[in-house]
């Protein structure tokens, strides 16, 4: 005989996300972004957080996603962080399904011109914008129009369109 239970089963797990932009204390070059990914990328795999790191000009947008209290875990160590300052909260917000699902930290360095051809930021130049301008909407569009390209790049493959990601 089937056992019904009464009380509504638990989520499988509380799924959120995480949007910020931020301003960096200091001009980031390539080796030192590269060090800053690659241990976010081991400490976030075993954290079950993923998601996705912008860099243009001196300013953050990143994408964290996964337990609540994992991101609870990180967002405060973020917050410490002498590496940027400035932290705006996007959004936060539950989700269903991951983004960035099989990567633990993706990333783009962005030219402006690059910005520009983003879905949604044609005017991100023309206006003299930076990532801390963007509002939430077009923040996760523009982490949306990435969906594919992380896992593409984490798989290590080279991409095509000159844009420096991995
Ligand atoms: C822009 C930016 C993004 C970062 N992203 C992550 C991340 O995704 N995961 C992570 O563990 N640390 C990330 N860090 C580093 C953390 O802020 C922190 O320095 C690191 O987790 C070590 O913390 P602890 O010294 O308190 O152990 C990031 C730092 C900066 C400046």
């Amino acid at each position: 005989m089937a056992t019904i239970s009464k009380s509504p089963a638990a989520p499988a797990c509380d799924l959120q996300r995480i949007v910020y932009a931020s301003a960096a204390s200091q001009a980031y070059a390539a080796p030192q972004l590269e060090q800053l990914v690659s241990k976010a990328r081991e400490r976030n795999g075993r954290a079950g957080i993923s998601g996705m790191l912008i860099y243009h000009e001196q300013f953050f947008l990143q994408l964290i996603e996964g337990p609540g209290p994992a991101l609870n875990s990180l967002f405060a160590r973020l917050r410490a962080d002498a590496g940027h300052h400035r932290i705006v909260l996007l959004l936060r917000e539950r989700i269903v399904q991951r983004t960035f699902a099989d990567s633990a930290m993706g990333f783009a360095q962005l030219t402006s011109a690059d910005l520009a051809q983003m879905p949604g930021m044609a005017d991100f130049v023309a206006r003299r914008m930076t990532l801390q301008t963007l509002t939430p909407v077009r923040a996760v569009r523009l982490f949306n129009a990435f969906q594919d390209v992380a896992g593409f790049a984490l798989a290590g493959a080279h991409a095509a369109d000159g844009m420096t990601h991995w």
